[in-house]
């Protein structure tokens, strides 16, 4: 069963103003050192760091509460698997929360937007 959908959209170049105006107070703030090394290591940051502040801000749409829950922006990390593919690795409170559910979450970007859609289901019925 679908419990939550989310979806957000960025343009990538208010978060690359950000990061080169502001440096690792901005990053520091929104990303875990994962993200950070994975988008640092890319030819365009930005576009991965906007990817990445898509996904969080589309999952707190999914979980209906948004920013007024008890979760912080760096306990919703994206991981990449082998292939590339994202998902979240959640902390904190948040994890506790989400312990029981299955998480979705896609990721696209072109030059100038960032765009992530995310799917919570409760993980029990996807396992029957
Ligand atoms: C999946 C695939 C179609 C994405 O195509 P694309 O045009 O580069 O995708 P977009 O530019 O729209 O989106 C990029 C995002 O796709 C996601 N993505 C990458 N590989 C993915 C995969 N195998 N499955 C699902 N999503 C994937 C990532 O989240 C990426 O953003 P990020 O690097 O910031 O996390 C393409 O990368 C592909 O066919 N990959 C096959 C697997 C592969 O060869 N992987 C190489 C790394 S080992």
């Amino acid at each position: 069963m679908i419990l939550g959908i989310g979806v957000d959209m960025v343009d990538i170049e208010r978060i690359r103003a950000s990061v080169e105006r502001y440096g690792e107070s901005f990053t520091g703030k929104l990303f875990t050192d994962h993200e950070i090394a994975y988008c640092s290591g890319k030819a365009l940051p930005a576009q991965h760091y906007a990817a990445r502040f898509a996904a969080k801000e589309a999952f707190s749409k999914a979980i209906a509460t948004g920013w007024a829950g008890t979760f912080q922006w760096k306990d919703v990390e994206v991981v990449n698997d082998d292939m590339g593919k994202p998902s979240f690795r959640l902390y904190g409170p948040t994890a506790e929360q989400f312990a029981a559910r299955s998480i979705m979450l896609s990721i696209t970007h072109t030059e100038t937007s960032a765009a992530a859609f995310v799917i919570i289901q409760d993980e029990l019925h996807v396992k029957d």
